[in-house]
C-alpha cells in the first residue's frame, strides 16, 4: 500500500471517531457528578483523612455488596494490592506465577517484588485474555506434579499460581481457566484491575479467584484518585490483608507494637470518600460507556478492516477501554493511524508493550507467545471515558 493510501485510512479512522468523540478526548477521564465534594468535605471536617476513616469501613461494605464479594480490603493501589495478594496466598521465593504478556506492568513487578519469577504466557483472541487451551497444552508437555505440586520441568522450580486478567475490562474465559488451576494445583489471583463493574454470568469479576484485585486508579471506570481493594471470601486472608498492610501494627494501651514485616498499603479516608461517591453512580457510568461502544460500533461497522472489541458471550463488559483491532493488512497502518488522530487531538494508543519484551523481563521463561504478539500489532485504544456521553 502506497504512502497516499496510508493517508486516506488514517483520515477515514480519525473522521470516525471525530463522529463520535470532539477536539482533545483523552484516553479516559473521571467524571465527578455525585455526592464527591460534601463526603470529601466530611473528610476535612472530621479531620478522619487517613487510614482511619469510617469512609474506609464504608467502601468495604458498599464494594462487598456490589460485588457479592464476601470480604474486601481497601488499599492504596491496585499494584499494592497485587504484591499482597502474592503474599497472602502464599506465593514463595523462588517459585514462578504465570501471568499474561498483553498486559499492564504491575503484576510482573509484583511478582518480582515478592522474590518470584514471572511465566508468560500468551493470550487468546477471543476474549484477550489467557488461552487456557494453549496453556493447558503447554503445561502438560513442560510441567510434572509432585505432592500435588506443579514443577516446571526446565527449570526445576515450582509454578505456584496464575494471575489471569481482564483486559479492557472484558472478562478472560474463567470457567475454563478454574478448570485448568485446579488440574495443575495452581493459586488463582484475578487481576480485576480493569474489570470494575464487569460481570461473568452474572458474578463480578475478581470473585472468583481465591484472590481478586481492583484498582481506583485515575484512568479506570471508577476512581478514588489512587486506590486498590482486594475481594477474598477466605476470612483468615481478609485479616491478614488488613493487619499487613497497616505495618502489622499491635495496638497496647498507648504502645504501638509490630508483629510482623508490614507494609504502609492501606487506603486513605479522603480517597475513600470518593470512591464512595464514584460507587453511587458506577452503573450510570457504565451505562455511558456501553452506548459509547454502541456509537462507535455504529460507524466502525460501515468500515472493511477495523473491528471493535466486543464484550464475550455471557459477559457484561464494563468497557473499561474501547479497543480496535485492525486486521492482516491494516496492521501495518496502526503508527500512522494512532499518529494522526493524535495530532488531530483525538487520544488514540497501541496496547502495552507486550511484557517479555521489555528489557528487565526479557530473561524469565515464556511459552509461545504468537497471539499476544500478533494482537499487540493490532490493537489500537480510543478515547473511552464516560464523560464523552455524560457531559
Ligand atoms: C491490568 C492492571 N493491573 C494492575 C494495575 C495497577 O493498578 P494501580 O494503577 O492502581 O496500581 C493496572 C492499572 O493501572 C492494570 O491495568
Amino acid at each position: 500500500m502506497t504512502f497516499q493510501n496510508s493517508k486516506k485510512i488514517s483520515k477515514i479512522f480519525f473522521s470516525i471517531i471525530s463522529r463520535v468523540v470532539k477536539k482533545n478526548a483523552e484516553i479516559h477521564e473521571p467524571i465527578f457528578f455525585g455526592n464527591e465534594l460534601k463526603y470529601v468535605k466530611k473528610c476535612l471536617d472530621t479531620t478522619f483523612i487517613s487510614t482511619v476513616s469510617p469512609f474506609v469501613n464504608r467502601l468495604e461494605t458498599e464494594f462487598c455488596k456490589y460485588t457479592g464479594s464476601k470480604y474486601s480490603v481497601a488499599l492504596n493501589s491496585g499494584t499494592s494490592a497485587l504484591h499482597l495478594s502474592l503474599i497472602l496466598s502464599g506465593v514463595k521465593k523462588n517459585e514462578e506465577v504465570l501471568v499474561p504478556t498483553l498486559n499492564y506492568i504491575s503484576s510482573a513487578n509484583a511478582i518480582l517484588v515478592a522474590n518470584a519469577f514471572p511465566h508468560f504466557i500468551d493470550v487468546e483472541r477471543k476474549t484477550l485474555g489467557v488461552d487456557v487451551e494453549k496453556l493447558r497444552k503447554y503445561l502438560t508437555k513442560n510441567t510434572t506434579k509432585k505432592n500435588n505440586l506443579c514443577f516446571n520441568k526446565k527449570t526445576k522450580k515450582i509454578i505456584r499460581a496464575i494471575i489471569p486478567m481482564h483486559t479492557f475490562g472484558h472478562p478472560t474465559n474463567l470457567k475454563e481457566l478454574l478448570i485448568l488451576a485446579k488440574d495443575f494445583n495452581l493459586i488463582v489471583i484475578e487481576d480485576a484491575a480493569e474489570g470494575v463493574g464487569s460481570f461473568y454470568k452474572n458474578k463480578h469479576v475478581g470473585t472468583f479467584g481465591e484472590i481478586g484485585v481492583l484498582s481506583f486508579n485515575g484512568n479506570k471506570t471508577i476512581t478514588t484518585g489512587g486506590g486498590g481493594m482486594i475481594l477474598t471470601k477466605n476470612k483468615k486472608i481478609a485479616n491478614l490483608a488488613r493487619h499487613i498492610s497497616s505495618n502489622s501494627k499491635v495496638i497496647k494501651k498507648w504502645q504501638i507494637g509490630h508483629d510482623k514485616i508490614g507494609y504502609n498499603y492501606r487506603m486513605p479516608g479522603i480517597n475513600a470518600a470518593i470512591g464512595c461517591a464514584q460507587l453511587e453512580n458506577i452503573e450510570k457510568i457504565i451505562k455511558a460507556k456501553r452506548k459509547l461502544f454502541k456509537l462507535y460500533k455504529n460507524e466502525f461497522n460501515k468500515i472493511k478492516g477495523f473491528k471493535l472489541f466486543e464484550e464475550p458471550k455471557n459477559c457484561r463488559s464494563n468497557y473499561w477501554l474501547q479497543t480496535i483491532i485492525l486486521n492482516d493488512n491494516m496492521k501495518f497502518k496502526r503508527d500512522e493511524i494512532i499518529k494522526f488522530c493524535n495530532n488531530m487531538k483525538r487520544k488514540t494508543r497501541p496496547v502495552w508493550q507486550l511484557m517479555h519484551k521489555i528489557k528487565y523481563l526479557t530473561k524469565y521463561q515464556r511459552m509461545n507467545l504468537s497471539n499476544a504478539e500478533d494482537l499487540e500489532k493490532k490493537i489500537i485504544n480510543l478515547p473511552s471515558g464516560p464523560q464523552i456521553i455524560l457531559k
